[in-house]
């Protein structure tokens, strides 16, 4: 691994992204010591600013954004010191030329570029760049989704930055990656004897991933409509962590072994037809209802017109390979949902054969349930059977829990923000944790199919109350297979 870049360039920096996640975390790199001596932040956006007008800015955001034990004045001070703004218009040369003054004499310490722009952005920005001098084999460049809006579209965006950055210079964000209890999931799988045995089609009935989210459109209306929950959500977030729940073990923890595995199950997902939407796939939208106690508007009252855009999605995957054959991965996500909750859920298959069932000498045998809370609690829950004490003739089984808080095991130790993970290893030159272009292209593939369902099909998004866990269809697309929903 390289040293770690001394300079990180920001664009889109007066952005909501750039507020809430990105300065905090690299307020709270600083504060722990993490960054790399004289480090320099280019912030950088449309409009004319002062540096110390943009640093104003930035205080007011980490003292909204940051958690409330984490602010210090002096850290803050010595933080601002560290960050230059620059305006910078795609396609305006003399402004790229004053930006790499801005970083002249510091690119052979390495640049890391940050894109939180619109995509379309991405190409021009790297364009300027490149006519600036800035980019160099010690220079890397970080984009934020959507890359593209499918196959088609996310090439381009991809063959944009590909003509300027090699593939080891190009780190795409899923900040999903970053979250603690994600890259758990690879300790759990891995770092444990005892479940990788168990892992696949013999002992697992099915597999559930559920991202629920209490919020509504929240101001996004124009990104939003015409992306939908399928593109927004499953296309990257969920089956990122669907690639890490199915793929083989990496031969190690490296960003080219692991990534190899996530794209080979990535590619295993059985395409979606005109024919399999309709069983496999239910859209929903919300509407009027209430979340938390609080009435809430509905998705095309807030959009102010009707709309074909789904706000919920539900799916049932499969997987075509020898580990997972016949084991459906029910997944599902939508906003407006009763709950934040993010879980996985692996259903095992009952024991081979009962001692317990006949003849009256037990009851009560349940298959085991393994459920991994991503958040917003973190935990652990294996539910195994149990006898019931007592002196009856017959043994009768209770369900018991095996219980692992991560929070109460972890107790003393701060829970990161996932940019602060990202950041850091962006810096540090580190792909373990942003996605390859072979992953996103895999993943489009998968959703090309299932939106080109949908428009064959006619299938536009069921109505569903907010407050509720999308429409009744969703329901019936796992009941049908004799499952249910973990709730
Ligand atoms: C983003 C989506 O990528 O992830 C949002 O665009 C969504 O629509 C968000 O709300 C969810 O992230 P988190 O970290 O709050 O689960």
């Amino acid at each position: 691994m390289t040293e770690s870049s001394a300079t990180f360039l920001l664009f889109g920096a007066t952005g909501d992204l750039a507020r809430r996640m990105i300065f905090p975390s690299l307020y709270n790199l600083l504060a722990d010591g993490l960054l790399p001596d004289d480090f320099l932040i280019v912030a950088s956006a449309r409009s004319p600013m002062s540096d110390e007008g943009f640093r104003a800015d930035v205080d007011a955001a980490l003292r909204q954004f940051l958690a409330s034990d984490r602010y210090d004045a002096e850290t803050a001070a010595t933080f601002g010191q560290m960050i230059v703004y620059q305006p910078v218009e795609a396609g305006k040369a003399d402004q790229f030329t004053a930006l790499a003054e801005r970083i002249d004499g510091r690119l052979e310490r390495g640049l890391s570029v940050y894109l939180s722009t619109p995509p379309s952005l991405f190409a021009p920005t790297a364009q300027g760049l490149a006519e600036a001098g800035l980019i160099t084999p010690l220079t890397r460049i970080a984009m934020e989704k959507p890359i593209g809006k499918d196959l088609a579209s996310s090439k381009e965006v991809n063959d944009g930055i590909g003509a300027m950055f090699a593939e080891e210079q190009i780190f795409r964000v899923d900040h999903y990656l970053g979250k603690e209890t994600v890259q758990n999931l690879l300790a759990l799988r891995f770092g444990n004897v005892m479940f990788e045995p168990l892992w696949n089609a013999t002992a697992i009935d099915h597999v559930q991933i559920t991202v629920g989210e209490t919020v509504g459109l929240e101001g996004r209306v124009s990104y939003y409509d015409g992306v939908g929950a399928l593109r927004d959500m499953v296309q990257n977030h969920m089956l990122q962590i669907l690639s890490i729940i199915a793929m083989e073990p990496p031969a190690r923890m490296d960003p080219t072994a692991v990534r190899d595995e996530k794209v080979k199950a990535l590619r295993s997902l059985r395409p979606m037809t005109a024919e399999t939407v309709k069983t496999h796939s239910v859209r929903g939208q919300y509407t009027p209802g209430a979340v938390g106690g609080q009435i809430v508007t509905g998705y095309a009252d807030e959009l102010g017109q009707p709309s074909d855009t789904e706000t919920f999605v539900a799916l049932k995957a499969h997987i075509d390979n020898w580990r997972w054959q016949g084991v459906p991965f029910y997944l599902r996500t939508g906003k407006r949902m009763p709950a934040r909750q993010s879980e996985i859920m692996i259903q095992f298959k009952p024991v081979r054969h009962s001692i317990f069932g006949r003849d009256g000498h037990g009851t009560g045998l349940e298959p085991n349930t393994l459920i991994i809370r991503l958040q917003p609690e973190e935990y652990i829950r294996l539910l195994i059977m149990s006898k019931r004490p007592g002196l009856e003739r017959q043994v009768l089984l209770d369900e018991v829990t095996l219980d692992v808080s991560l929070t109460a095991a972890f107790a003393g130790q701060r829970r990161r923000i996932a940019y602060e993970r990202l950041i850091l290893d962006l810096l540090a030159g580190d792909q373990t944790l942003f996605v390859r272009r072979d992953e996103v292209e895999a993943q489009w593939a998968w959703i090309d199919s299932i939106i080109g369902g949908w428009k064959d099909a006619n299938m536009k998004p069921a109505a569903y109350s907010s407050g509720n866990w999308g429409p009744s269809s969703a329901i019936a697309l796992i009941e049908r297979d004799g499952a249910s929903w973990h709730e």
